[in-house]
């Protein structure tokens, strides 16, 4: 499979206009998404249905001819998959985690609980034109340790204590998510992604030493474990949040080809400076507001990555207020720059 966003991610080369996609790209901003969602009953309904699962996946490239599709899931699947209750309700609810001794190592049940995640990229890879890249997913460890723990807010304040009340035991924790991860991220390629990318929504605001030791490690673990089973595999990651010294550790050297940065980055530092394939980084609400900030959004970003191997994305999720009139003249924008 070849295509605009898989050679720029593995032929790290330059292209110009550069391949373009959105994080979280179907989703609520769209009628037709809604309209799914709401025949499958809930989200979580929506996730563990291959054939609508596959439906939404798409949408955003009928409407918008994105260069590449990622499959509808969820990051705290795996946390399902290692047997931990997870309900949506405005966002993830969980019980907090206090050990993780209880959680399935069994990767027979992790694969009965992923199987759909499967099944629908099985089914979208046939449905996508060959030169469309189709995206796999996972959350990264230390993000899926802080749902766990008790939360993505107040500065992963329960993640954050845990792991330094019970530093072994975190680690722990860790471990598991990594192999299921790993696991995860394995399979999804060998149903049909042609690459992943790693969400570590959380990665911000680290010490040093957590960030090498719970997001630098782990995910170069992960890269490991994938390539070892998948020699060559096309892997993102998206270290949120984190500082730029903490940003260039992780792009050179977890091992992943792209490295998603957030709006806060300046992209010229960026393509100079990271040693991955850069995507990113324009402001989800410079796209709520579009017009002329979007222009200059867009215009600011072609202009410090042009000459560099670039993917056009959001610094973030898009949010659901956005205007589909907007997402199509980013589009437009994007494909014109010269
Ligand atoms: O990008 C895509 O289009 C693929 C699907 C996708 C979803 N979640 C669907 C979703 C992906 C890649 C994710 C990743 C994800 N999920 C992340 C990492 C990216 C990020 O935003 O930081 C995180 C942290 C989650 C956990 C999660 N799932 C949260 C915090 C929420 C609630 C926030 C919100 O926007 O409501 C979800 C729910 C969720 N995941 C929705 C979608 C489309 C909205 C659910 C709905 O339809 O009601």
């Amino acid at each position: 499979m070849s295509g605009l966003f898989l050679d720029v991610l593995t032929g790290k080369k330059s292209e110009c206009p550069p391949p373009v996609w959105m994080m979280r790209q179907a989703g609520r901003y769209l009628a037709e998404y809604r309209e799914t969602r709401s025949r499958a009953g809930s989200f979580l309904g929506l996730c563990g249905d291959p054939e609508l699962a596959s439906e939404v996946t798409l949408q955003p490239i009928w409407r918008f001819d994105f260069d590449a599709a990622i499959v509808f899931s969820d990051i705290l699947t795996v946390v399902m998959a290692l047997g931990h209750p997870v309900t949506f309700d405005e966002g993830p609810k969980l019980p907090p985690l206090a050990s993780a001794e209880g959680l399935e190592r069994d990767s027979v049940y992790w694969r009965q609980v992923l199987e759909p995640v499967y099944r629908t990229l099985a089914l979208t890879r046939p449905r996508l034109a060959p030169e469309k890249a189709l995206i796999g997913f996972a959350g990264a460890p230390w993000t899926l340790a802080v749902y766990t723990a008790g939360g993505g807010n107040d500065e992963q304040k329960a993640a954050r204590l845990w792991a330094y009340r019970d530093l072994d035991g975190f680690q722990r924790l860790i471990d598991r998510l990594v192999d299921c991860v790993s696991q995860h991220l394995i399979w999804q390629l060998e149903a049909g992604a042609d690459a992943v990318q790693i969400f570590d929504s959380w990665a911000g605001g680290l010490p040093p030493k957590l960030f090498e030791r719970f997001v630098v490690k782990p995910t170069a673990a992960i890269v490991h474990n994938v390539r070892t089973a998948i020699p060559g595999a096309p892997i993102i990651g998206f270290p949120r949040g984190a500082g730029l010294a903490q940003l260039e550790r992780y792009a050179n050297t977890t091992g992943v080809d792209g490295i998603s940065i957030d709006p806060s980055v300046a992209m010229d530092w960026a393509v100079e400076r990271l040693g991955a394939v850069v995507q990113g980084n324009l402001d989800p609400l410079v796209l709520v507001v579009g017009g002329a900030a979007l222009q200059e959004g867009v215009n600011d970003i072609l202009t410090a990555a042009h000459g560099k191997p670039f993917i056009f994305n959001l610094g973030h999720g898009i949010l659901k207020e956005t205007p589909i009139s907007h997402v199509q003249e980013l589009v437009k924008l994007v494909r014109n720059a010269r």
